[in-house]
């Protein structure tokens, strides 16, 4: 009898199962990759912080601390929240072990689940997967294109070409107010929607952002941040792309980006590619030099970015390319009878030992069902042990893509099959 679960995954959060769930371990290794190569150690930090660090952080006015955030008071009536971005909890980390105060910059990455309470959609989901760095404590043009380049040569190590890099400056604290001022000038003047006004009270730059074709039109002519940089802000800017050129990685300035989280200054950027819909933005990051010490700790510059795990796998099927589509397994054994299962349980575990990959078949099912197993795993090698075989102290070994099958002596069976694959 067949029960059905009536449980199923909450709304607008992904299952990655066998076999797909490879690709999700080979993207998010991919992009763990380029961090590491670039001397980022890594950052394991709790799912669930302290609520008032995400609102300090992120921004009160955010879409994210207003309308997405998982916030629920725990059992001693704190009231704690599901991360909904990686930055905060480094920078409050990094301040709480005093990492601020030894080598700068403190380079760091992190990979793990975040939590939007978002209107699901193809690829916009509650959990979603990132792998981020931070570079915190120097306030260099330099390690503006590191970052970036981190980015680039994560998505192209996987494969991933058809992405652009989009990127502006949002300005410093000399040259930002005198903007926003300016900026808001420019909007109140503007036949707005009282919605939109409110929204041009609050945070004007996001109606910049807005999508609707009408707003588009009425804000075409807006002044925007890029042409009233400070002289400092415009040579930064100047010399990241510079740096870039320099690097080869290609880019368009978008002078009308806005970003979801308040934190950002001067350099910040996207990743964007069309094959998603409308969920586009497979990456993200920026500088954020005043936030640590909005979070109570010294004033330090700050640069990072969060790369979507999720919508760079849907990036790179929307290529028609994947990652991760290595076969489960290497070697697959078939036991043939009760004293055979327990030489080949040995010889696995020996396999495995010198690091080949192993699957065995198992439950006793006859041989027809076991090769069958066997074919399923897409392992390149299977081996085939009888009570025969046993005797004879002699192992088969079949060639899964030419079906050639041969004894070979048991007892040097490991060294022959490492040969085979090497
Ligand atoms: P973010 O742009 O909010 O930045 O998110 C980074 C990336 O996470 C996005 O580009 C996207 O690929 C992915 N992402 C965001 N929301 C969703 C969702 N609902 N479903 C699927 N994927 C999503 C940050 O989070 C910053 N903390 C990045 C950063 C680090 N800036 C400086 N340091």
């Amino acid at each position: 009898m067949t029960k059905t679960s009536s449980f199923t995954a909450p709304k607008g959060i992904p299952d990655y199962v066998p076999p797909a769930s490879a690709e999700f371990a080979a993207v998010r290794a991919g992009l763990i990759h380029a961090a590491h190569v670039a001397g980022y150690g890594l950052m394991e930090l709790p799912v669930f912080e302290d609520t008032a660090l995400f609102a300090r952080g992120v921004g009160e006015s955010t879409d994210v601390v207003t309308k997405e955030m998982y916030t629920f008071p725990d059992r001693g009536d704190r009231s704690v929240t599901l991360r909904p971005e990686g930055t905060a909890g480094v920078m409050r980390a990094v301040i709480e072990h005093g990492l601020d105060r030894g080598q700068l910059p403190v380079k760091v990455y992190y990979a793990g689940p975040f939590f939007r309470y978002e209107r699901p959609q193809a690829g916009r989901y509650r959990q979603l997967q990132q792998v981020g760095v931070e570079a915190i404590g120097v306030d260099d043009p330099a390690l503006d294109a590191e970052v970036i380049s981190i980015a680039d040569q994560g998505f192209r190590g996987l494969g991933l070409t058809g992405f652009r890099l989009e990127l502006t400056s949002l300005g410093d604290e000399t040259c930002r107010p005198q903007y926003r001022e300016l900026l808001q000038e420019y909007l109140f003047k503007l036949p707005l929607d009282e919605q939109t006004k409110r929204r041009a009270e609050i945070n004007p730059l996001r109606v910049l952002d807005d999508k609707r074709p009408e707003v588009r039109e009425l804000t075409a002519d807006a002044p925007l941040m890029i042409d009233h940089l400070s002289e400092s802000a415009k040579t930064h800017f100047e010399q990241v792309l510079g740096h870039l050129d320099a690097l080869g990685i290609p880019y368009v300035v978008n002078p009308r980006m806005v970003r979801g989280l308040d934190y950002y200054t001067k350099t910040t950027f996207e990743f964007v590619h069309d094959g998603l819909g409308a969920q586009s933005g497979i990456g993200g990051g920026g500088r954020y030099d005043g936030l640590m010490a909005e979070l109570g700790g010294q004033p330090l510059s700050g640069i990072g970015f969060g790369l979507g795990v999720d919508r760079t796998m849907l990036a790179l099927r929307a290529e028609g390319k994947s990652a991760g589509s290595e076969a489960r397994c290497e070697v697959f054994g078939v036991p043939l009878g009760d004293a055979a299962k327990q030489r080949m349980v040995l010889l696995g575990a020996q396999l495995r030992r010198a690091g080949i990959r192993v699957d065995l078949a198992y439950g006793g099912r006859g041989v027809k069902g076991a090769m069958k197993a066997a074919d399923r795993s897409g392992a390149r090698y299977t081996l085939v042990l009888g009570d025969r075989d046993l005797a004879e102290n002699t192992i088969g070994l079949k060639d899964m893509a030419t079906g050639d099958q041969r004894q070979i002596p048991l007892d040097d069976a490991v060294r022959l099959v490492a040969a085979e694959l090497a």
